[in-house]
């Protein structure tokens, strides 16, 4: 052979490798991403791409090993998806789920069975769910109509997720909720819904511990952000919320169940327009506690009702219903509440260890502070420094209500004083 026709020959194979390479036979492509589309998926935001999802997922999460560890669903294109689980195990310890283009749920609603979820990723360990992309519930179609809605994306048992840049519009209940997984971290997310949309939090948190949720935009017919029961170390910062509920520790105890949240910071974060600024709340009957809790540097931009305890919680409508989420908790190896058995109709969960501090801004209503502990527990060690609240409205007049908190408090404008180690508030006039 003449060296020139070598080296032709060489110059061929080269180039076949390549191709093969860029497209593998069953729709591996190059730089180990997987592209849903090799799979089948078409993206024109009405044939159902469930089945090629499912697929490209089952390559990625199994056949992980041979270097293709990310899924990729491609811009500019609309996904319509159903129900499904992007189930681990999977081979390799991370994989990544770039969503660049859009995905829709049907835009009917469907029985939401025994799990009521949408995009539901389960026991995968080190997922990264990121990519600019939109994720769109369809919720109209459920709210108000129908009762048991489904939340439209749900982590569990996810330890070392990382989710970030992505836009979640109009999910039928909870947008985001982390269940029994260590170690997570959310950034620059843009959720939405309409501000009457009912129980569309952003991101519910249950039995996770190592949780830093920061910079992103939350507005929804629910709250912002509910950390509930079985959660600790959970860091929240530089959150824009509202309109919606603010962000809330609980509703702890329902049905009498034994609750825990501790190790909470929350932290440079504005709210606007909401029903509640920061909120602790506890079912009487309840047991257990929510402790060592800290608000700091937060703005109020008239909301409604910018700090409140509520120990003596009793609302027996659809708030008292304990989410599907938090129900999970008998299987999660993270929760307390599978170690100590719930005794039911305990006397009350505890409520210690709360810093408000340079919290600042304007009351919509005619309430700053709301602290209603009960009579027996009550709530110990809150701290209050640096609080300044006026009255939205000019002129209008503001009230502090304490009942049963003990603590102190420091440079905080004119409704708190104190009484031994006891919060009293006096009702006074602030004009602005
Ligand atoms: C949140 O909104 C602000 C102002 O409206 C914007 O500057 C910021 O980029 C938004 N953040 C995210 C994560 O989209
Ligand atoms: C939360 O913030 C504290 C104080 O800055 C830090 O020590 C801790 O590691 C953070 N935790 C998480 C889960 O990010
Ligand atoms: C909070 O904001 C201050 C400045 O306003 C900044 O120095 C600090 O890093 C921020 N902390 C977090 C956790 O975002
Ligand atoms: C709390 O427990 C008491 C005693 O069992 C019961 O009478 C009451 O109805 C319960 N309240 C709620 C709100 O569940
Ligand atoms: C109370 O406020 C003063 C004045 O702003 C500040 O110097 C001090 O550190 C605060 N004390 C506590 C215990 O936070």
């Amino acid at each position: 052979m003449k060296k020139s026709s070598l080296f032709f020959v060489l110059l061929c194979l080269f180039q076949l490798s390549k191709a093969v390479a860029r497209k593998h036979k069953n729709g591996f492509e190059s730089h180990g991403i997987t592209t849903v589309t090799s799979f089948g998926a078409v993206g024109d935001g009405k044939i159902d791409d469930t089945q090629a999802f499912l697929n490209a997922w089952e390559a990625v999460c199994k056949g992980g090993s041979k270097g293709n560890t990310k899924l990729l669903v491609p811009s500019g294109k609309t996904f319509m998806i159903k129900p499904l689980t992007f189930a681990g195990p999977c081979k390799s310890s991370s994989i990544s789920f770039l969503i660049r283009g859009n995905l829709v749920a049907p835009c009917y609603t469907w029985d939401v069975g025994r799990y009521p979820i949408w995009i539901r990723f389960d026991s995968i360990n080190g997922l990264v769910v990121t990519g600019g992309g939109t994720i769109d519930g369809c919720g109209p179609v459920w709210w108000n109509i129908v009762p048991d809605r489904p939340t439209a994306m749900h982590f569990n048992n996810c330890n070392g997720l990382r989710l970030s840049k992505l836009r979640h519009l109009n999910s039928p209940r909870n947008h985001i909720s982390l269940s029994c997984s260590e170690d997570i971290k959310v950034s620059d997310l843009n959720i939405n819904a309409h501000f009457k949309s009912p129980n569309t939090d952003g991101i519910d948190i249950s039995n996770c511990r190592g949780v830093d949720i920061r910079h992103s935009n939350i507005s929804t017919g629910d709250d912002c952000i509910a950390i509930n029961s079985g959660s600790s170390y959970i860091n929240i910062s530089d959150i824009f919320c509202g309109p919606g509920h603010g962000i809330s520790i609980g509703s702890l105890g329902e049905n009498g169940r034994f609750a825990t949240v501790e190790e909470v910071i929350v932290k440079n974060c504005t709210l606007t327009n909401t029903d509640n600024g920061v909120r602790i709340k506890t079912y009487e009957n309840g047991s257990g506690y929510a402790r060592k809790i800290s608000f700091d540097n937060i703005n109020m931009v008239a909301s409604k009702n910018p700090i409140i305890i509520d120990q003596n919680y009793h609302d027996t409508g659809t708030d008292g219903y304990v989410g599907f989420e938090e129900s999970l908790d008998k299987s999660c190896h993270l929760s307390p509440a599978y170690q100590i058995q719930s005794s039911s109709n305990g006397r009350g969960v505890k409520v210690s260890n709360v810093r408000y501090s340079r919290i600042r801004g304007s009351s919509a209503s005619d309430k700053a502070i709301t602290l209603n502990c009960d009579a027996e527990l009550g709530c110990a060690d809150i701290m209050m420094d640096h609080v300044k609240i006026v009255s939205a409205t000019s002129g209008r007049n503001l009230i502090a209500s304490c009942n049963n908190a003990h603590g102190v408090f420091n440079d905080t404008l004119f409704f708190v004083k104190q009484k031994k180690d006891s919060l009293v508030c006096i009702p006074l006039v602030i004009r602005h």
